[in-house]
């Protein structure tokens, strides 16, 4: 592929012509040529060239690098092939803005705005290093920007140019079908996560779309998206959100929430009520007695009694967090009997309790699904049998904040010998461990489950 165009249509591009530098044209092939980037590329709608570095090699061995002055035991790519080949390119083309962009790990770090502001040049010569690099002479004097795709290092810029690439033509018109299937895309206009979305069927293994989406309100189902994306973005990338918008639009939620008395939001089922507090029994990080993360077994002593409690206690849900396939697919088995055969066996109280159990592969899974029917984050409550640490909170402080129904919470169990340090971390606040008599300190988790859940919403 060196030196040629990728196979190009008779559409005429509205992107800049990208031209690609490497010493291993090879890769791109199979990138450039398929899904979108393909399609755009036999059509004419990008214009990609990519080049082979060592077609500008002096020698005949066609060698790139050399030793590094001053020692090192990585080699360095030579200034004079690079130079002739972004020479050649700038002559051929004479585009009126070009961009010399260096593939780097000490570079900008690439974003949308940056793949906006190339998409809207005339001509774009990508360099893709290698070893330790390119001779910082070349660079100096060629680069008009150094381009990092992250804070990491990798073998090459290859990956680096493709991602850019890709990235870039997605701004150019005519390459994503419809403008506003990107519009909406994270970091498109602002630096905000788009929503999670969700295809048929609306309900999948047991896992329900949020009733929201089926209802075809429009505009509440545009105000939910928008809380759901600022939610995410507040939770994972606190340093992109705007916390006035984030704080104006949960405080617009809470409102209506609160004058609700007064009809139901659009779209929302008759009767769809809001969750108050959740259970979460965690299988996955937790630890064995050595202290190592471990994944634990599933128990049906845990299934049943815990529902139980949960029932009574009144809780809106409890999650089991199942990381293997196999032993969701056990619990979905077991669950499945006692809410569709159990009642015409009169279980009915059986039944009842266990339609509370969800099963979810992990603990955040869950918690965004909390998320989803409860509109804003549950506040994280982890229990364990080791003293709490400065995140502590008291059952009285706890019972209080659950009373006044402020904010969902959801009250995290380990099993094995208790939450990993990961789970613990990211938790609001702990509960103290429950102290019997003397120091034995190891209920079962279903007994924990009973003793807590009395203590928080006993009467
Ligand atoms: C092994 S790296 C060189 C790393 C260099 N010695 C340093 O530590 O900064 C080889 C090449 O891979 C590419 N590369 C590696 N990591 C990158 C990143 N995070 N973003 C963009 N390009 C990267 C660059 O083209 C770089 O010249």
């Amino acid at each position: 592929m060196s030196e040629e165009s990728l196979d190009c249509g008779s559409v005429v591009s509205m992107g800049p012509r990208i031209d690609v530098v490497t010493a291993f044209p090879d890769m791109f092939g199979p990138v450039f040529g398929e899904s979108v980037m393909g399609r755009s590329v036999a059509s004419g709608l990008l214009d990609i060239r990519v080049h082979d570095l060592r077609d500008y090699s002096s020698d005949r061995r066609r060698t790139l690098d050399d030793y590094s002055f001053g020692g090192g035991c990585g080699m360095v790519m030579m200034a004079e092939p690079i130079h002739a080949c972004v020479e050649k390119l700038l002559l051929e083309v004479m585009a009126p803005t070009t961009r010399v962009i260096l593939t780097s790990p000490q570079g900008r770090p690439f974003d949308q705005a940056m793949a906006s502001e190339f998409a809207s040049q005339d001509h774009l010569i990508i360099l893709c290093g290698h070893y330790e690099g390119i001779d910082e002479r070349v660079a100096d004097l060629l680069v008009t920007d150094e381009v990092s795709i992250g804070d990491f290092v990798m073998t090459g810029g290859e990956i680096a140019a493709m991602a850019m690439v890709d990235a870039v033509s997605r701004h150019v018109p005519g390459v994503v079908g419809k403008e506003e299937s990107v519009s909406g895309d994270s970091f498109y206009s602002e630096k905000v996560f788009d929503c999670p979305h969700f295809t048929r069927p609306a309900d999948w293994r047991g896992f329900r779309v949020p009733e929201v989406l089926l209802g075809g309100h429009h505009k509440f189902i545009q105000d939910t998206r928008r809380r759901w994306a600022l939610s995410k973005t507040a939770r994972v990338r606190p340093d992109l959100v705007s916390w006035k918008e984030v704080s104006t639009v949960f405080a617009e939620k809470i409102r209506k929430k609160r004058g609700r008395g007064r009809g139901r939001p659009p779209g929302v089922r008759r009767g769809a009520k809001r969750c108050g507090f959740h259970l979460a029994l965690v299988h996955y990080p937790v630890l064995n007695k050595l202290g190592d993360v471990v994944a634990t077994a599933l128990t049906n002593f845990d299934i049943h009694d815990i529902s139980r409690s949960s029932r009574t206690f009144g809780a809106s849900a409890y999650h089991l967090i199942l990381p293997q396939a196999s032993q969701r697919d056990m619990a979905a088995k077991l669950l499945g009997f006692w809410r569709d055969d159990a009642s015409r066996i009169s279980h009915i109280n059986r039944k009842d309790a266990l339609s509370l159990a969800r099963v979810w592969p992990t603990l955040n899974t869950c918690i965004q699904e909390i998320e989803f029917c409860e509109g804003e984050r549950p506040l994280i409550v982890v229990t364990s049998a080791r003293p709490a640490g400065d995140r502590q909170v008291s059952y009285s402080d706890l019972r209080e904040i659950m009373d006044s129904g402020g904010h969902p919470v959801l009250l995290v169990f380990g099993t094995g010998y208790g939450l990993a340090e990961e789970v613990m971390e990211s938790a609001d606040m702990v509960l103290p461990p429950i102290l019997g008599a003397g120091d034995w300190n190891h209920l079962s988790v279903r007994a924990a489950v009973a003793i807590i859940l009395d203590r928080l919403r006993g009467n």
